[in-house]
């Protein structure tokens, strides 16, 4: 196994994300309520759940978390550990379920541990890959095909942009069944300077998925991509 970047100061995560993340509560609220609403319509038939790149499990309701009876968690932030256990250990200790944590590179640790009894969740990791690794191309583009026989789901950055590129009256979820693009962007009235995330082709082509605006902080705005898929 390839030997991974372990950092408590990561682009994509560590102790800058834990505070901002911390102190953007009231300024994500809407996006966790979102999440929550998307992920409990998410019915995978698994008593097993791997989360990837959870982080301290900011944006992850425990009502959704409670419903398996093994969480799996995989990141390479060392804090990430200690404060999901502080975010969440209460109330998934009260339901029974086991936790076990796996600080690695899921990009060496995933495929390993698949199989058909468990489903995955990427938590708004795959749009950060870019800022982590310069194969992420690669990565991305292998994993439909190594996800093939579980059920998965992943939130991620689609775009992103400077907050006065998007106009108030878009700033709302939405659900279609063909992936944004920059004419997507142009015909909602986004103007401006984007930030592709390179995301565009994780889900099938014609296939339903949710945009969820999301104001990181009161200057940058992302639209992040959320869809579920079941086993081939
Ligand atoms: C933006 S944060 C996710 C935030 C999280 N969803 C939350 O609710 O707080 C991205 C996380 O992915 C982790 N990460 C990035 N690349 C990874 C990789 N290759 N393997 C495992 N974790 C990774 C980072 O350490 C970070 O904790």
């Amino acid at each position: 196994m390839r030997p991974f970047k372990s950092t408590l100061f990561g682009p994509s995560g560590g102790l800058l994300w834990h505070w901002r993340a911390l102190r953007a509560r009231r300024l994500h609220a809407d996006l966790r309520e979102q999440l929550e609403q998307w992920l409990l319509d998410w019915q995978p038939a698994a008593n097993t759940l791997v989360l990837v790149g959870p982080s301290a499990g900011w944006t992850l309701p425990h009502r959704f978390l409670a419903r398996f009876e093994t969480i799996v968690a995989i990141d390479l932030d060392p804090s990430a550990r200690p404060l999901f256990w502080l975010a969440h250990g209460k109330a998934l200790a009260a339901s029974g379920l086991t936790l076990h944590w796996v600080h690695g590179d899921f990009v060496e640790v995933l495929p390993g541990l698949l199989s058909a009894d468990m489903a995955v969740l990427f938590c708004n990791v795959l749009g950060q890959l870019g800022v982590e690794r310069s194969d992420y191309q690669q990565v991305l583009g292998a994993l439909p095909h190594m996800l093939r026989g579980v059920h998965w789901a992943s939130y991620h950055d689609r775009y992103s942009a400077a907050v006065g590129c998007v106009p108030d009256a878009v700033r709302k979820p939405f659900e279609c069944m063909s992936g944004m693009d920059s004419s997507t962007l142009l015909s909602m009235g986004c103007k401006g300077e984007w930030t592709d995330h390179g995301t565009g082709e994780l889900l099938p082509p014609r296939w339903p998925r949710r945009y969820l605006p999301w104001l990181l902080t009161a200057r940058k705005f992302h639209w992040l991509e959320a869809g579920t898929v079941s086993p081939a």
